[in-house]
């Protein structure tokens, strides 16, 4: 027997695999192909005071290895999210989910995490400080670490659930993001989001996204992921949720060996909407090829 459990910020995880935020919406679309209570947690897609349409269409460009996607934030805003979808979700999924909030000032950030105080299913806040598909919120806040210092202060203050800080990798250093979060009293840092990327239509000659730019996520942005997940380990002692371009359990595993104690398996889903289940079905084997009977101590191991 193997043992996949891992303990989050003081949230017990039947196993590390969380479909991330923006793919998995509030659970509802998934729970036709399998029973999503196998998920460690699910993050559910960004969440801001007010409703959003989201960006001008097209908004997804396929890639080599990846995609790009420039949503803009979509979601029916924090009062539907708190009144309607996460009692929803709670009717099909039975553990704690992660709650990801964006917003365009501190104040939203804190509004939108102070109202999901109501929502029992509620295990962490997720702050989004790192969307790229939005002007002044999302990036603008998480490419600055004085306005991640600010914002994870304010969510602190309007929170009694662990907060995890979603980082940008459009940086030139994330430890000083990473350092910002930690010194505004986060519980845990959630990091990459994608990378701002564009392809060009040669037949149009224009972007092939309306908004020009997106986020590029997808197998390619992997080893960049884990690269940066390895040296937020050593800048911050905090949990780590490790994200980006993981597709399989042999990538869950070197993700922790990186240092993250669960991790967010993203456009993956996109690709076959049974990714998620079948990560976790194939670990066992996995950690049987690699002789780790308990993954939780794997964790980090590649720093030693
Ligand atoms: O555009 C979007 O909704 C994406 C959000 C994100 O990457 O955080």
């Amino acid at each position: 027997m193997v043992d996949l459990s891992v303990s989050l910020a003081g949230l017990e995880l039947d196993n590390p695999v969380i479909p991330a935020s923006g793919v998995f919406g509030y659970g509802q679309e998934y729970k036709d192909f399998y029973d999503i209570n196998v998920l460690g947690s699910i993050s559910v897609k960004g969440t801001t005071a007010e409703p959003r349409f989201g960006n001008p269409t097209p908004r997804i460009a396929e890639c080599k290895e990846g995609m790009l996607n420039s949503v803009g934030l979509q979601n029916p805003g924090i009062a539907e999210v708190v009144g309607r979808c996460l009692p929803e979700l709670k009717k099909i999924y039975r553990k704690k989910v992660i709650l990801n909030v964006s917003g365009f000032s501190v104040d939203e950030y804190a509004y939108c995490a102070a109202a999901a105080e109501k929502a029992d299913n509620v295990g962490i806040i997720e702050v989004n400080v790192s969307c790229p598909n939005v002007h002044d919120g999302g990036m603008a806040f998480g490419t600055k670490p004085e306005n991640v210092l600010a914002v994870t202060r304010a969510v602190k203050k309007a929170s009694t659930r662990p907060v995890f800080v979603k980082l940008s990798p459009n940086v030139t250093d994330i430890t000083e993001t990473a350092l910002a979060a930690a010194e505004g009293g986060a519980d845990g840092i959630s990091l990459i989001n994608t990378l701002v990327g564009m392809r060009i239509d040669l037949k149009t000659r224009r972007p092939v996204l309306a908004a020009k730019s997106g986020g590029f996520s997808g197998p390619a942005i992997f080893p960049i992921a884990l690269r940066m997940v390895y040296q937020v380990f050593e800048a911050v002692k905090l949990p780590i949720m490790g994200i980006g371009g993981i597709s399989s359990a042999e990538d869950v595993m070197e993700m922790m060996l990186a240092g993250a104690t669960a991790v967010q398996v993203g456009a993956a889903n996109l690709v076959s909407p049974t990714a998620c289940r079948d990560i976790i079905n194939d670990l066992p084997r996995v950690m049987k090829k690699y002789s780790v009977t308990k993954l939780s101590d794997i964790i980090g191991e590649a720093h030693k």
